[in-house]
């Protein structure tokens, strides 16, 4: 079973792309209904602040201990650069379930970080770009992972200590503050954004989007948004969404 989270669809692509050549089913993590453990186990997520998702911590967390010693676990993490050291947060977050990381890839999409200064989303060149790689990328995992082979091929960056260790905390504590998520006049009232949210965060009041206090920060409402009218303080008023595979992202 592959255990995936996405808010704009790149981990979903790469979720269904490997259920597919490895003949196994993929399950979206806020709707997931745990049956017990399955021979292999996957997880699929994106990587934020150089970090696993907290979700998909929580998750795990929520997981009976595993008594299945032969059991083939991986992870591949999303990213719009490299992913620090979420292979050792997630490596001990399963060890905690009695679970051994085998094999763990991280694979370069299109960037969705948009809430802090210096941060956009990739050019049309760069996207293009990413999204040709990763199809390659997608295939070479699906083949080491089906033949169970214990391989580590992830991109740290640089400085992955200082990024997980010390960065990472501060953005599970104080990263998103949902009272700056607003829209513009140019909000229709269509729902889209409501419908998108992985964690049913916004409530459509009025006619229009009001977000509750469990955003996770995955930015889906605000690439969904097609008339670009979501905005998160003013700290996104410049900024470009990216849209190529959220249609897709729809619980
Ligand atoms: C809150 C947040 C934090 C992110 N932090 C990182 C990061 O530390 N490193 C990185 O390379 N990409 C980062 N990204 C980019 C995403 O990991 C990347 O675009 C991912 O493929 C999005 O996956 P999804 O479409 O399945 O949600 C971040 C994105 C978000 C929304
Ligand atoms: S998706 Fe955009 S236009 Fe539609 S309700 Fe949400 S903010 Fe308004
Ligand atoms: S409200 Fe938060 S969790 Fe929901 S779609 Fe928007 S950013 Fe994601």
């Amino acid at each position: 079973m592959i255990y995936y989270f996405s808010g704009t669809g790149n981990s979903r692509y790469i979720a269904e792309q490997l259920a597919d050549k490895m003949t196994d089913r993929a399950t979206f993590i806020p709707t997931a209904d745990f049956n017990g453990y399955t021979d292999v186990i996957g997880f699929v997520f994106p990587i934020y602040s150089w970090g696993v998702p907290p979700i998909v911590l929580d998750f795990i967390e929520s997981l009976p201990h595993c008594e299945n010693r032969n059991i083939y676990s991986y992870m591949v993490a999303t990213c719009g650069d490299d992913i620090g050291l979420s292979t050792e947060m997630l490596r001990d977050a399963l060890t905690k379930k009695g679970i051994t990381l085998n094999a763990a890839f991280s694979v370069q999409m299109p960037n969705t970080y948009v809430l802090l200064p210096g941060f956009d989303v990739d050019s049309t060149e760069v996207e293009n770009k990413k999204l040709k790689a990763a199809e390659q990328r997608i295939n070479e995992i699906a083949n080491i992972l089906n033949s169970r082979k214990e391989v580590i091929d992830v991109t740290k960056g640089s400085i992955p200590w200082l990024k997980t260790k010390v960065v990472y905390p501060l953005f599970t504590k104080y990263g998103i503050d949902t009272k700056k998520w607003h829209t513009t006049i140019d909000c229709t009232g269509c729902g889209m954004c409501s419908k998108i949210c992985p964690v049913s965060n916004i409530s459509i009041v009025d006619g229009h989007p009001k977000w509750g206090k469990q955003c996770v920060s995955c930015t889906a409402c605000y690439h969904t948004c097609p008339h670009n009218a979501i905005k998160y303080g003013n700290l996104t008023t410049t900024k470009g969404q990216y849209r190529t595979l959220i249609k897709k992202s729809f619980k």
